[in-house]
Parts: structure tokens; C-alpha cells; sequence
């Protein structure tokens, strides 16, 4: 088990199985045939997702135009749930079909934000990809049309995501084990 920053990480999806399906994700999304398409990476999470997925996409043929918005929620599973915009994109997404990258889909408020968000400047479509699905956390009526991997119901850090603010730089993703 590896040891970073002095704790004992379990690795729950390795860096190969990671780049094997985003391959298989790339070529599911190439089969559908977007228009214009343009990818927005939710940050900060989704990072190394997205910049390892959009490569993948160029392997499939894709040419896709990528944004970057920063979005912050006040607690998945609080009452609240609230969601806020930090930095917007810079690109116009009307008539568009968009594809919203993000690293995990747990309570779905997130998603539902930011899908309702694009879908209210006129995109054509919004699709989405994650690389973890958390289903059992759901708390909107949000699926992804594209999934990394089912992901148990522990908190994950690497491959972009973190624990207060650290373990972003693991090239997989794990669970502190103590
Ligand atoms: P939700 O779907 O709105 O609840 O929010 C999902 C977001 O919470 C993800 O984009 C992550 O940024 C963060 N998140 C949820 N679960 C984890 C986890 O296990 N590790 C790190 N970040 C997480
Ligand atoms: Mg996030």
C-alpha cells in the first residue's frame, strides 16, 4: 500500500485501469455523433480527468473545444446544498452540444447546477461525464450518460481529487485507510 504525506493509501482503481476506461469513455462518446461539441471541465476536481479524457477523445477522433468553469458547493449533503459560480467560461454555448467533465457524481447537486446552468444559455444539448459515480448518495435526479467506474461509498482522493486540499498528484484513485 503506498505511503504519502505519512498515510497508508489503498488503491481502489490503479492508473492503468484509469487509462484502459477512459479510453473505452472517449470512444463511447466519439459514437454519438455531437455537434460543435464543446467540453467543460468543472474544476478543480475534474483536472486530470479531463485533460487525460479529452487526449483519449483526440485518439478517437474528436476535436472538441475545451472550457473550464470553477464552481464551489457549500456541502454536498448539507440542507443546503448550495452551489456557487467562481470563474465562468469564457465561451458561448448556445446551439451547442456541451459535455460537463467532472470527477465524481455524489448528491448531484453539482451537476444539476451547472446542466441547468448551460442548458439556460441555450445549449443545443448537455451531456455528462464522471469519473465515479457515488449512486447511493444521490439527492437530484442527475445521471451521467458516461461513467468512469461505480465508486463505493468512501471518501477517494488523487487523480485530481482531494482531501483538504492535498493528494491531488496521485496518479490513481484511493481511499486513507487511516
Ligand atoms: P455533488 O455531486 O454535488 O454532491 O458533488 C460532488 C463533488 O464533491 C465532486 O465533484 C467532488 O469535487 C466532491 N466529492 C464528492 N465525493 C468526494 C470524495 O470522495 N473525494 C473527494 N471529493 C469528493
Ligand atoms: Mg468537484
Amino acid at each position: 500500500m503506498p505511503i504519502v504525506r505519512g498515510r497508508n493509501i489503498e488503491i481502489l482503481f490503479s492508473a492503468a485501469e484509469i487509462a484502459r476506461r477512459n479510453l473505452e469513455l472517449a470512444r463511447d462518446i466519439a459514437a454519438r455523433e455531437f455537434h460543435d461539441l464543446l467540453v467543460i471541465s468543472i474544476l478543480k476536481g475534474s483536472f486530470i480527468f479531463a485533460a487525460d479524457l479529452i487526449r483519449c477523445m483526440h485518439g478517437a477522433g474528436l476535436a472538441p473545444e475545451v472550457e473550464f468553469i470553477l464552481i464551489s458547493s457549500y456541502g454536498a449533503g448539507t440542507e443546503s446544498g448550495a452551489v456557487k459560480i467562481l470563474r465562468d467560461i469564457d465561451a458561448a454555448v448556445a446551439g451547442r452540444d456541451v459535455l460537463l467533465v467532472d470527477d465524481i457524481l455524489e448528491s448531484g447537486n453539482t451537476l444539476k447546477f451547472t446542466r441547468g446552468l448551460v442548458l439556460g444559455r441555450g445549449a443545443r444539448s448537455v451531456s455528462i461525464a464522471v469519473l465515479l459515480d457515488k449512486r447511493g448518495r444521490r439527492q437530484s435526479g442527475i445521471e451521467a450518460e458516461f461513467v468512469g467506474f461505480a465508486c463505493p461509498d468512501r471518501f477517494v482522493v488523487g487523480y485530481g481529487m482531494d482531501a483538504a486540499h492535498t493528494f491531488r498528484e496521485l496518479p490513481f484513485v484511493g481511499a486513507v485507510t487511516d
